[in-house]
């Protein structure tokens, strides 16, 4: 999988701005919609202040963009302060002109007799969009991609996950304390994920080195999630140089 290292987060971020806005312009001049699939957490937060900086200053149009977010906690209204809803609009919807129908980010508050055919449904709007053109990914600690957590098997959809004890500890910060986490998440699966046409893994700083070896000179399995994207025909992991002094 190739894998570029870069010496700064603000270098790393203003890369993959550029070929997520290369992709949108491309689509644009054809006349054709781009379809992102979008990650939280803090990662990523560097490439969407990048792109809101290209629309306010570069004119960077997001008019034709279509998205669909990872993943969001299960059990959580979507103006909670910790909702990924709630975070994607403060630092990407709300400073951009994505049309807010061409928004999808998955419903934490679905009741639970109805989150199959919630599921299906969003897999099949996936497909009505003509599939994901570019998916940003993160990577947990744990080898997590969205929240396909260890032992999540290669074939998985949208679906509701248990999150694991690390991510939730991980997360405690957010939530105040550990017990306030949510104990599942609804998130694309693997096997979404691996449909998406190209496919940009990020990782920031120290922490991430350990996983970020495993994810590039493991064998794939299940036992690290994001190990599966060696198999996938346009993936590349992008890193600092922090994340990748593990690597040999
Ligand atoms: C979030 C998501 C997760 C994160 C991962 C890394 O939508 O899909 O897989 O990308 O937990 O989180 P950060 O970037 O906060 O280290």
């Amino acid at each position: 999988i190739p894998t570029f290292t870069f010496p700064t987060s603000e270098e790393l971020a203003r890369h993959v701005a550029r070929i997520v806005a290369s992709v949108i312009r491309e689509r644009n001049s054809y006349g054709q919609t781009a379809v992102l699939g979008l990650p939280t957490g803090s990662t990523p937060t560097g490439v969407y202040r990048e792109l809101v900086r290209m629309h306010q200053e570069e004119g960077l149009d997001l008019s034709n963009v279509i998205t669909f977010n990872l993943d969001e906690y299960y059990g959580i209204s979507p103006d909670q302060l910790q909702s990924y809803h709630r975070t994607m609009h403060e630092v990407f919807f709300n400073h951009v002109n994505v049309p807010a129908e061409n928004i999808h980010i998955p419903d934490g508050n679905v009741p639970h007799a109805e989150i199959e055919s919630y599921c299906r449904e969003y897999e099949r709007e996936i497909e009505a969009a003509g599939g994901i053109d570019l998916m940003l990914l993160g990577i947990g600690g744990n080898g997590h991609i969205g929240f396909n957590e260890p032992f999540s098997i290669r074939n998985s959809r949208t679906r509701l996950c248990t999150l694991d004890p690390i991510t939730r500890k991980s997360a405690a910060s957010d939530f105040f304390q550990e017990e306030n986490v949510p104990t599942s998440a609804i998130t694309m699966g693997i096997a979404t994920i691996m449909d998406a046409r190209k496919i940009l893994v990020l990782a920031l700083g120290e922490g991430k080195s350990n996983v970020i070896c495993e994810t590039v000179e493991a064998t794939p399995s299940d036992r690290i999630p994001a190990s599966f994207l060696q198999d996938h025909p346009d993936a590349q992991v992008l890193i600092d140089e922090a994340a990748a002094s593990k690597l040999t």
